[in-house]
């Protein structure tokens, strides 16, 4: 049996979707290939294995990474979140829901870390962080998530079926959903 740990591999757990999982991985190996290769979360995909695409896109701690140059060793600890985890239950996620509604795909490679990505994309924009094409960094209201800056956030995720026209529709979608549920969600707190 190999051991726990050497100066080559360590045991580690990575919490992914809720879910404590250990193992006992290389030094080497990404996220990416822990995630398809060892625990069979096949869900996030491999294209270029080398940060260009996007295609394997996952949320660690609620951030977007591209898991192909993250290591698993340093996902230990982090609430890592992939594509099989962000529906509740038997309601998809309204991302997911909006791409579906919305045919945000061709051949659906690209689509787990385009929805991956569109999720943080609109946290991110929620919480106030610009992007290179917002045009007033400094004001103090909320700037809108226009076609635009959801194709400058979404940048990173390639589509080779060049699905992109309905991929910002989708997007667009999400982010409605998402505001509605931000108002309800402080309408109840009110109430
Ligand atoms: S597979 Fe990771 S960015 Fe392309
Ligand atoms: S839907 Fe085919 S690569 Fe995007």
């Amino acid at each position: 049996m190999a051991p726990a740990s050497s100066s080559t591999s360590s045991s580690i757990t990575l919490n992914i979707n809720g879910e404590k999982h250990h193992l006992s991985v290389d030094h080497r190996t990404t996220l990416l290939d822990a995630l398809r290769e060892r625990l069979d979360l096949t869900g996030t995909k491999k294209g270029c294995d080398q940060g260009q695409c996007g295609a394997c896109t996952v949320l660690v701690d609620r951030r977007r990474v591209v898991s192909c140059l993250n290591l698993a060793v340093a996902a230990e600890g982090r609430e890592i979140t992939t594509i099989e985890g962000v529906a509740e239950g038997e309601d998809l996620h309204p991302v997911q829901q909006a791409f579906l509604d919305l045919d945000g795909y061709q051949c659906g490679y690209c689509t787990p870390g385009q929805i991956c990505s569109a999720i943080a994309v609109i946290e991110e924009h929620a919480a106030g962080w610009p992007s290179a094409v917002t045009e007033d960094v400094g004001s103090p209201v909320l700037p809108p998530l226009t076609p635009d800056e959801i194709r400058e956030r979404m940048s990173g995720n390639l589509c080779r079926c060049g699905a992109y026209v309905s991929i910002v529709q989708a997007v667009s979608r999400g982010a409605e959903a998402h505001g509605e549920a931000r108002t309800a969600t402080a309408e109840e707190a009110a109430a």
